[in-house]
């Protein structure tokens, strides 16, 4: 079997989702549950973006074993020392280069001409490898890149020491037959392109990544580069988990096959959704709610008899257990600590996350691992408190307006609001308001059950802008009215947050 690379670029290409953006302890949780999945490279970041993020980077090159931990660089020498500077201390570093080389970017971004572009390309891949021995180069928009002049950056990289050359399909704009013939026809011609790993990076602005990228691979590509939950930039990226379950499943169309410990998949796409707010669609392949519902009753007799009738795969290889571990509130501290580790969680004081337990268990009978998981998101997306919702009362009913109320501590100050709406959530939203005193609008509101039955915690995601700010904040609670109030709240939190990280340190505004 051929071995195929997942690179992962979660924390990088999915990261500039607006309103996805990650703190370095979230960051971090993500990256220790990607080396469990077992991918090859974790894109870590794009260190010269900020030094936040070359810090975040810097704390994962340090902490996670066992993976290859990349930093994105634009090709100029700022970007490639940060990213050496973030990713130097990792046992297996990377830096990943790249420049849009489609005359629309060389002319239109770059304003340079082709020669020029090609000559910052070299010297980039030059300087990164006089600094790390593992050199990936991208040449941005190539799907739409002349070939001629594709070849001939490829290989000037190439022979510039890249060790890997990943082939960007950057708005998504290839479709499946043609761009595994280019794949291969660019290994066919390229000088010393058998002797690196040719990599593919598709965008699915067509819903045609996941097929795009597997085309490749029948085609010679090495590497494939994907996000968990198929997030990413605009439509996102190729779907790890479509990519991964794709060849394991048809390994014998493939001849190839990744590394993955799949049945990590589940836990993985549940972290990444609730770390960044963006709930994955019911219907999504692998790890969407319904990947593995059977509702026709052809259908269920056909899985009562014999599952193959209707799955190619079996819910346990993506880690969907069959047995369901319940907690209840008599369980103790040292079964939810053993739940929570064997859930992937690193526990080191269990007391807080007990007291939440409990609260939660106090009010639903049986505690399953999807409630696990959420409180555990919430924690993780715990953030400095300017703002503390002390108290709320909202009102509806099918005769008056509706009508809520907050307290909300500021400072050392207590606010006091009371309003009315549309509705229960509108009135709470603009109480809320008054006491945070900023302008903040609400563009998505979002709530999901968390597990089945009318006891189940429910989980708002709402993402609001202030000003050129974007967020999204979540939060859980078994009274879905309450849990709107406090992811409310919470945005507001992250907005001061990220308005007071912009002012201590300037952050520029790089972008891939
Ligand atoms: O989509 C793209 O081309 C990218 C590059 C930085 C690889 O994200
Ligand atoms: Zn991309």
């Amino acid at each position: 079997m051929r071995p195929v690379k997942i690179f992962d670029s979660t924390l990088r290409d999915a990261e500039q989702i607006p309103g996805a953006a990650l703190n370095p302890e979230q960051k971090m949780e993500i990256a220790r549950q990607l080396a469990r999945l077992k991918v090859d490279i974790i894109e870590a970041g794009f260190p010269a973006s900020s030094p936040g993020d070359l810090q975040a980077v810097s704390a994962i090159a340090k902490r996670i074993e066992g993976v290859t931990i990349a930093g994105l660089a634009r090709s100029v020498k700022r970007d490639i020392e940060a990213a050496w500077e973030a990713v130097r201390y990792a046992a297996l570093a990377r830096i990943h280069v790249f420049i849009g080389t489609s005359d629309l970017h060389v002319q239109g971004i770059l304003r340079k001409t082709r020669p020029e572009a090609l000559r910052m390309a070299v010297e980039s891949v030059s300087l990164a490898r006089e600094l790390c021995e593992d050199v990936e180069f991208s040449p941005m928009d190539a799907t739409r890149t002349e070939y001629d002049y594709l070849c001939e950056v490829v290989e000037r990289t190439i022979e510039a020491g890249a060790t890997t050359l990943n082939i960007p399909d950057t708005v998504g704009y290839a479709i499946p037959s043609a761009f595994g013939r280019l794949i291969r026809k660019l290994i066919h011609d390229v000088r010393g392109a058998r002797e690196v790993t040719i990599s593919v990076h598709c965008h699915n602005d067509l819903g045609l990544a996941t097929a795009n990228s597997l085309a490749a691979v029948l085609n010679g590509a090495g590497q494939v580069e994907c996000c968990v939950n198929g997030l990413g930039e605009r439509a996102g990226n190729a779907s790890l988990e479509e990519v991964v379950m794709a060849i394991r499943t048809r390994r014998d169309t493939f001849d190839a096959d990744t590394r993955i410990e799949t049945r990590e998949i589940v836990r993985t796409s549940r972290m990444v959704s609730a770390l960044m707010g963006m709930p994955v669609q019911p219907n999504k392949a692998i790890v969407g709610a319904n990947a593995f519902a059977h509702s026709s009753g052809i259908h269920q007799d056909g899985i009562i008899k014999n599952r193959s009738t209707f799955e190619v795969i079996k819910p346990e290889e993506v880690g969907l257990s069959e047995h369901r571990f319940v907690l209840t509130a008599r369980s103790g501290r040292n079964a939810l600590r053993h739940r929570l580790e064997e859930l992937g969680y690193e526990i080191d004081d269990i007391e807080p996350i007990y007291e939440r337990f409990i609260q939660v268990a106090d009010r639903k009978k049986e505690v399953l691992d999807a409630d696990l998981e959420a409180m555990m998101g919430d924690r993780l997306r715990a953030i400095p408190e300017t703002y503390h919702l002390e108290a709320m009362e909202a009102l509806s009913t099918t005769t008056e307006t509706p009508r809520a109320k907050v307290r909300v501590a500021v400072g050392g100050q207590t606010c006091e609001a009371e309003t009315t709406g549309d509705g229960p959530i509108d009135a709470l939203f603009r109480a809320i308001k008054q006491c945070v005193g900023v302008s903040i609008r609400l563009v998505d509101y979002q709530v999901r059950s968390v597990t089945s039955g009318t006891e189940a915690m429910g989980e708002v995601t709402v993402r609001v802008t202030s000003g050129a700010h974007t967020v999204n904040a979540t939060a859980t609670a078994t009274d879905v009215v309450e849990a709107s109030a406090r992811a409310f709240v919470n945005a507001a939190n992250l907005l001061a947050a990220r308005q007071t990280a912009q002012e201590a340190c300037g952050e520029d505004d790089a972008e891939a």
